[in-house]
């Protein structure tokens, strides 16, 4: 195959990018989308305070737009982000206790009901754990309305869009480490319990190499029996194309890992600004990165 999402489709798998709704005018961008990629991501228009900037009042404008241009070109769309302690409105920054809880379940519920149908997989929990050697939950105003907030918020996201995959989604926990093993966990801990949880995202901010245990990482998250998606990948450093096919084979070794994502088209549209970390030059031409992937997904 001679695109990103159709390499990956021989294998069942999809191949994604980060989207920003700002630049579906711009036409380099947008002819890259439609060409190389059969996944999207709202890389900011889905988040909290962008979807309820005040109390109850909910805008789709961006969200929609990204959502449509994905539909309307065959993509399927994961849902990006339910709750995260940071990209809070301000309103929400400011509550606590039992008025945040009922603010937060009601944002997983009217946003997962607006998109019900129509979301491939929704991060409905993003980066809930912390750095480090604790293994434990990362301090935010959402841990300290009680340590069952994810698990309503789960709850809540399948009741509101039962066909939707609902993902666990964090970073530095590429490899078997105590903060992947705190998340893993709690996984089991769901699956367990009968927690509705589907998918672990790894994000994968990567710089030169995955960890040597990356697959290994990702098979264990399969075997609790949910499905793993690498969901924002970008690799900074001069080993990057042999980064980038690295990950890619991890991937297609797993039976469950489904896809991989990309967080941004071309340099210019990264995060990490100057790093250089994606597949596309800031002109919008193949790097070697990207045939690394290539081959890497049509070797699978
Ligand atoms: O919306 C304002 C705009 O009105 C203003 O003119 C502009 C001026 O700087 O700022 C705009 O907001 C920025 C927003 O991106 C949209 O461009 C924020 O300042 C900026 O902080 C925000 O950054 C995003 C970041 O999440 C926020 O934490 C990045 O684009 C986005 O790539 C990044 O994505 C996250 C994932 O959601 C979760 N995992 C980590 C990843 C990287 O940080």
């Amino acid at each position: 195959a001679t695109t990103l999402g159709a390499a990956a489709e021989q294998t069942g798998r999809y191949y994604g990018t980060a989207v920003a709704a700002g630049k579906l005018n711009d036409s380099t961008y947008v002819n890259i989308l439609n060409r190389e990629f059969d996944m999207v991501t709202a890389e900011n228009e889905m988040k909290w305070d962008a979807t309820e900037p005040n109390r109850g009042q909910f805008t789709y404008t961006n969200g929609d737009r990204i959502l449509n241009h994905a539909l309307n070109n065959g993509k399927r769309v994961r849902g990006h982000a339910l709750l995260w302690y940071q990209q809070q409105p301000g309103w929400a920054q400011n509550l606590g206790g039992s008025d945040l809880r009922n603010a937060m379940m009601n944002h997983v519920t009217q946003v997962a009901t607006h998109y019900r149908g129509k979301i491939y997989a929704w991060d409905v929990v993003n980066e809930a754990f912390a750095d480090g050697s604790s293994g434990g939950r990362r301090d935010s105003n959402l841990q300290r309305t009680g340590n069952d907030w994810i698990e309503a918020a789960f709850r809540a996201a399948r009741a509101a869009d039962p066909a939707a995959k609902l993902c666990y989604n964090d970073y530095n926990t590429d490899g078997v480490n105590a903060k992947s093993t705190g998340i893993y966990n709690m996984v089991r801990d769901f699956k367990a319990r009968g927690v509705p949880i589907d998918c672990v995202g790894f994000q994968s901010h990567l710089t030169n190499s995955a960890p040597s245990d990356y697959q290994a990482n990702l098979q264990r998250f399969a075997d609790l029996g949910v499905d793993v998606q690498i969901t924002e990948l970008d690799i900074s450093g001069s080993n990057q194309a042999n980064a980038y096919a690295a990950v890619t084979r991890a991937c297609l070794a797993v039976a469950r890992c489904t896809g991989i994502t990309v967080w941004g088209i071309r340099d210019s549209d990264s995060w990490r600004t100057g790093q250089n970390p994606l597949l596309f030059d800031s002109s919008g031409n193949k790097k070697a990165a990207y045939t690394s992937v290539l081959n890497a997904l049509n070797a699978g």
